[in-house]
């Protein structure tokens, strides 16, 4: 059967060549000389130029085509031709044009402020720069949905309302619950690891939320946070799987999304020439290097933009950090000769920084009640969790990826805002 209409993508084809095809969509370009008429047409799928000769339509049309204002709907049929000028080598010869909704004036014009273009976010998605981006965020989360199937994880709807807290008190979001002080989730962590006893290995994506106090390029108050936990796997094992879902995830957007990765200005060829296993450097190696770099950093501090930075500057590939000093690190984690955590971060090359924190969950129900205290914590909100370890406790392990994270490493983008389609920041939170 003939379709009524067809998607730029498709018409992209010596298939096509000399065909009459309609396309809906919106005009992403527009210009006129004397006797032609230029629309750029963006439908979601491409853009396409088409082309209308004053001598081969009617007047009327031809007027419409030279009024019609950005970002209007529009219906255009006509003839796709081969044309080595086009951006994509194709353009269509116009022969019917239909406006379903003439725009008013598009208020974005060419070089305006950030803060202008999140006022106007809701119309800012339709850019080429925001389609992009989202174009491949939509395939890492299938390349990870397909790594952690393929894995055999089941996948999980842990709860966003929360009354205790994952990763400490600081970058809570509180909420009044019916009255009672509830939190939004920094992680869906705690109620994973409940799953675990009862499927082995999960995952979730979920929103996270930071109350982040300081305005940085990688921050955001919300964010789509990629958490695993697996019963019966140490440290060893869980950055064996971390290493195979990333490049599964990058490997997956270079395959099925190369246009967009160039147009962001990202070589697909960078992303499949990764491979696992990366690297591992010991906290104290780490350190060490860091210092040698230049960046002071003492034993035994978290690290920072800049430390991490220094550290993965020259690299091509993640690198995973290892066994940071116990005390900097949440109450969860496996102690190891009481001055370690079996804990990994996992950090972008280039200075994108933490795509991942991981670790081997503690065991010992009376070294987590120490570290809840050591942290201030009430235990009471955690009797709960303390469960896990009276009932079929088990070695486990398990991480969070920040999917805007590792979007900002894939897409090279400078923003963490460009990674999200509504960016949640300090001073923000509309439209
Ligand atoms: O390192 P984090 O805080 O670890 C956890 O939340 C663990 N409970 C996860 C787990 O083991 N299930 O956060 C995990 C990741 C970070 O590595 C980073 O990629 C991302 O979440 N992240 C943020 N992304 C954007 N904006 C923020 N404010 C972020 N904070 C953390
Ligand atoms: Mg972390």
């Amino acid at each position: 059967m003939e379709k009524d209409y067809h998607y730029i993508q498709e018409v992209l084809s010596p298939d096509f060549v000399g065909k009459r095809v309609k396309i809906r969509g919106w005009v992403y370009r527009q210009r006129n000389s004397k006797k032609m008429a230029f629309i750029v047409l963006r439908d979601g799928t491409e853009t396409l130029q088409c082309t209308g000769k004053k001598d081969q339509l009617s007047e009327e049309l031809f007027n419409m085509l030279c009024e019609v204002k950005y970002e209007s709907s529009v219906i255009i049929e006509g003839n796709i031709k081969e044309d080595n000028r086009a951006p994509n080598g194709y353009e269509m010869q116009i022969e019917n044009f239909t406006i379903i909704q003439m725009a008013e004036t598009f208020p974005i014009q060419k070089d305006q402020s950030d803060s202008f273009l999140l006022d106007y976010r809701h119309l800012w998605v339709r850019s080429q720069k925001l389609t992009h981006s989202f174009r491949v965020k939509a395939k890492l989360l299938q390349g990870a949905r397909e790594y952690f199937d393929q894995q055999g994880y089941v996948e999980m709807t842990p709860p966003i309302i929360t009354g205790s807290s994952c990763e400490g008190g600081s970058t809570l979001f509180e909420l009044n619950y019916f009255g009672k002080k509830a939190f939004l989730s920094q992680s869906a962590q705690l109620y994973l690891e409940t799953l675990i006893f009862a499927h082995q290995n999960v995952y979730s994506l979920t929103p996270s939320f930071r109350a982040e106090k300081s305005r940085t390029n990688r921050h955001l108050a919300e964010y789509w946070h990629l958490e695993a936990e697996a019963a019966f796997l140490d440290l060893n094992g869980i950055i064996k799987f971390e290493d195979g879902l990333v490049c599964a995830m990058i490997h997956k957007v270079a395959q099925d999304e190369p246009k967009a990765l160039k147009a962001l200005g990202r070589d697909p060829q960078d992303l499949l020439n990764i491979e696992g296993p990366f690297d591992r450097i010991h906290y104290d190696e780490a350190i060490d290097i860091i210092n040698k770099k230049g960046v002071e950093i003492p034993w035994g501090e978290d690290f920072g933009t800049h430390h991490e930075r220094a550290l993965t500057e020259d690299l091509k590939s993640p690198v995973h950090v290892t066994h940071f000093p116990r005390k900097i690190k949440a109450f969860y984690m496996k102690t190891l000769d009481g001055k370690y955590a079996e804990a990994n971060d996992l950090l972008a090359p280039e200075g994108y920084g933490e795509l991942i924190g991981s670790s081997q969950r503690e065991e010992d129900i009376n070294v987590i009640i120490d570290n809840l205290k050591r942290d201030g914590s009430k235990i009471a909100d955690y009797e709960w969790y303390l469960d896990l370890r009276r009932y079929g406790s088990v070695q486990h392990s398990g991480f969070g990826m920040g999917i805007e994270r590792m979007m900002r490493w894939v897409c090279n983008l400078d923003h963490i805002r460009d990674t999200i389609a509504y960016p949640r920041v300090m001073n923000r939170n509309t439209p």
